[in-house]
């Protein structure tokens, strides 16, 4: 934003100003505007990318799925180097790694924490090496490097950022066992939300691996969790190659902003989310 977008001030450039009593409010709403620019744009920004899927220690070559995936973790680098700061947070939704172990994808993990910013990991459905139980465990082992967003959250200025990796019905599986896993995720997202407000945090961005609905759903126990909550924004992941980026909700649906950020949708690029 700069100051010759505020409309209410903007006649006063193109005009010269005939008092010192306007060319004085000028000058004050112009600094004013500048200061909201310096913390939103300079001090502190929110981004999001998923599905990594790096492979520094597993036999996976990527490049098989297309040509987005050429060296993407060069890629992954290049951008974060360039858009990412120190005094940013970067949250990966998921599919972080080919290692089915934690010792696995200890090499992946690193080159995770020397990414620039704070960096926030949601578990994907492919992120095994991580039990959901022992969340705990890694934010003691990653303290300071890295933090395990899993039935708690992490404190983004007004904002709380929650979340769990959802799941919706694919086809791979049956209808019952899709909607045991959707309460069980539901559950661990309600724990995410509960544990932020007890802290008295009233606004949440919330993070999901999968979609929050499943094709041609518009309405699931995700988005009405969102609603109920307040949330600004929904972001996800998981989908891969054109034909699935239109999977779920994208854009304002009801009042709620929803972002896909998967890799090879962003060309490995974070997206700005705040
Ligand atoms: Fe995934």
């Amino acid at each position: 934003m700069s100051c010759r977008r505020n409309s209410g001030t903007e006649k006063y450039f193109t005009k010269k100003a005939k008092s010192r009593e306007v060319k004085g409010t000028v000058l004050l709403t112009c600094f004013s505007v500048t200061v909201k620019e310096i913390w939103e744009n300079t001090i502190m920004a929110l981004y999001a990318l998923g599905d990594l899927h790096l492979a520094f220690q597993a036999e996976k070559r990527m490049d098989r799925f297309g040509k987005v995936w050429v060296d993407h973790e060069k890629k992954i680098e290049k951008n974060c180097n360039k858009l990412v700061t120190d005094s940013d947070t970067l949250v990966l939704v998921g599919d972080h790694s080919w290692g089915k172990k934690l010792d696995k994808c200890q090499l992946d993990l690193e080159f995770i924490a020397d990414l620039p910013g704070r960096k926030i990991l949601l578990r994907g459905n492919h992120d095994t090496f991580w039990n959901p139980k022992k969340t705990q465990a890694l934010n003691d082992l990653y303290k300071g490097r890295l933090f395990f967003l899993q039935n708690n959250f992490y404190p983004y200025g007004e904002y709380a950022l929650v979340g769990t990796k959802g799941y919706c019905y694919e086809g791979f599986d049956s209808r019952a066992h899709a909607e045991m896993l959707v309460e069980r995720e539901a559950k661990r997202l309600k724990l995410s939300f509960e544990a932020a407000r007890a802290e008295g945090f009233e606004k949440f961005i919330m993070f999901l691996h999968y979609p929050p609905t499943e094709i041609g759903e518009r309405v699931s126990r995700f988005t009405l969790m969102a609603g109920a909550y307040g949330v600004s924004q929904v972001i996800y992941a998981h989908c891969h190659g054109k034909e699935r980026f239109h999977d779920s909700l994208l854009g304002n649906v009801d009042g709620i902003r929803y972002s896909l950020v998967s890799g090879d949708y962003l060309d490995f690029k974070p997206m700005r989310i705040l």
